[in-house]
């Protein structure tokens, strides 16, 4: 089976949407290592739980951006992955590390890129009066948040939304969406080519599929 890895920092809903879809023969592959970068975050167990090696690799440890990103690609390719899946993890990656694994890398953000790139898009989202919010997964390049997106998922914003119940409203949506994109990519369906990501060889449009 085709193999994949999961970087997380924190709670792990979505790679707990990964282990489920597994779970049920709809993932494609199989997630063979979880790795954070914080010691105390939920996913681990969640990862455990799943019978998942699970690896700890605390960034404080490292003196720099590059060393840190060294030594996770070693643990990564350790793991000899397919594809490499950003679920929740709150660090920048360098150059290095993208370029090692481009075209691997996929990434959820919480919001309709390229709308609300960056941290707290709930409270933004809210702050302009936007209509509508979502989730994006896209491939990651070494623009922050501003890779090649694959798939999207909207919804409206109503008057009595606040971030809590946003944040609860996009992380369900993500939760329907990355499982099928991992399932794209490891099926050979997604890419990443010169023009951008193409889903069964022709181009996708700015904003994924919808
Ligand atoms: C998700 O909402 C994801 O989109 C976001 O962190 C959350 C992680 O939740 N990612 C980013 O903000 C990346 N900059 P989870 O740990 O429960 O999957």
């Amino acid at each position: 089976p085709r193999r994949v890895v999961v970087l997380i920092s924190g709670n792990g809903s979505n790679l707990q949407a990964l282990i489920d879809a597994q779970s049920h023969g709809e993932l494609g592959g199989e997630i063979v290592a979880v790795i954070s970068n914080q010691p105390n975050a939920y996913g681990l167990k969640r990862a455990r739980d799943a019978g998942i090696d699970a690896v700890v690799l605390p960034h404080r440890e490292y003196e720099s951006r590059e060393a840190f990103d060294g030594a996770l690609i070693k643990v990564i390719e350790r793991h000899e992955p397919d594809l490499i899946v950003l679920a929740g993890f709150m660090r920048i990656l360098s150059p290095i590390f993208v370029q090692r694994f481009y075209g691997r890398l996929l990434n959820i953000h919480p919001s309709l890129l390229p709308a609300y790139q960056g941290l707290d898009t709930h409270a933004r989202v809210l702050a302009d009066g936007a209509k509508e919010h979502g989730a994006s997964v896209h491939f990651v390049t070494e623009e922050l948040d501003g890779g090649p997106v694959v798939i999207q998922a909207a919804l409206e914003i109503t008057e009595d939304d606040s971030v809590e119940t946003l944040k609860n409203k996009v992380h369900s949506r993500e939760h329907l969406i990355y499982p099928i994109a991992v399932k794209w990519f490891l099926e050979g369906r997604l890419r990443l080519g010169a023009e951008g990501a193409t889903f069964d060889g022709v181009p996708l449009p700015p904003q994924g599929m919808r």
